[in-house]
């Protein structure tokens, strides 16, 4: 059963890859942190100086966010449990005339001793797929050097709801288990493997990232952009991440989080 969704994640992300860059802009000139919202030159998340930064992206899909980092003067891995999703990278890095590095890696094998020592660890919606998140995290802390910084945006538990309307006035999210959200369950062409999502309450990820020895400095629930009263030209600037399938489901994001991000240190 456990490794039938491993092998089903690796098949279902090498069919989606080519779709997925094509239908969703995913801009390197700026660090996204999720559909419509606003990216870090809004956020001012980062670490501040970039130049330099031993950075390592994990579920990266094309890296853009490595990119874009590479472009600050970062040196970037970017690993994903996908090829495809890789080379689509390796393209773009190579049209914008960056050199990054590029390893095929699933979150749930990773061996510290092979990948050295990271300053800022970053990944951005890939934890759900990980079967175990929690040893992700760990392995995280032996990698990074001390007073390394963490980025994980993951899935919201809230948003693993089901978005319902009551009645021609009130709608909303209807959340059965905060403690256990609903997994959502994806095929794979063949319909043979299936992946699975996972989100968990905010105080466990907390409490994960604390037992593994981090000091969390931010937690971020964004706000998606102002999509009625901003210009297609403003969008373009300030949403690093956008598609007309996530501009649909803007009434939802605009009222329950669809992703969070922990922000944490490791202590030194
Ligand atoms: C929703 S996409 C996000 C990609 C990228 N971070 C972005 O923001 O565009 C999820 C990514 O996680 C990757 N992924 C899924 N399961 C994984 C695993 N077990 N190990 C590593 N990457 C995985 C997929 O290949 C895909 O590129």
């Amino acid at each position: 059963m456990e490794k039938n969704e491993l092998n089903g994640s690796k098949q279902y992300w090498e069919e989606t890859s080519k779709e997925y860059q094509l239908v969703t802009r995913i801009s390197i000139n700026d660090f996204h942190y999720g559909p419509l919202l606003p990216g870090d030159s809004t956020v001012n998340a980062l670490p501040e100086k970039l130049n330099g930064l031993r950075c390592l992206e994990l579920g990266a899909g094309a890296g853009q966010n490595s990119i874009y980092l590479a472009s600050q003067g970062a040196k970037c891995l970017v690993t994903d449990i996908s090829e495809e999703q890789l080379a689509h990278g390796k393209q773009m890095a190579e049209e914008a005339g960056l050199t990054l590095d590029f390893q095929q890696l699933d979150l749930d094998d990773i061996n510290p001793s092979d990948l050295g020592q990271w300053d800022f660890i970053h990944s951005t919606w890939a934890f759900p797929f990980a079967e175990n998140q929690k040893a992700v995290i760990e392995k995280c802390a032996k990698i990074l050097s001390p007073g390394g910084r963490l980025h994980i945006t993951t899935g919201h538990p809230v948003f693993a709801g089901e978005w319902i309307q009551l009645d021609d006035f009130e709608e909303g999210m209807f959340l059965s288990d905060y403690f256990e959200p609903p997994r959502e369950v994806r095929f794979t062409e063949d319909e043979e493997s299936f992946v699975r999502t996972r989100q968990y309450p905010l105080s466990t990820y907390i409490n994960w990232l604390i037992e593994a020895g981090f000091k969390i400095e931010r937690v971020l629930e964004l706000k998606p952009l102002d999509l009625e009263f901003k210009s297609e030209d403003e969008l373009l600037l300030s949403m690093p991440y956008d598609s007309t399938v996530w501009r649909e489901m803007y009434p939802q994001i605009k009222k329950v989080p669809f992703v969070v991000t922990y922000i944490a240190t490791l202590n030194d």
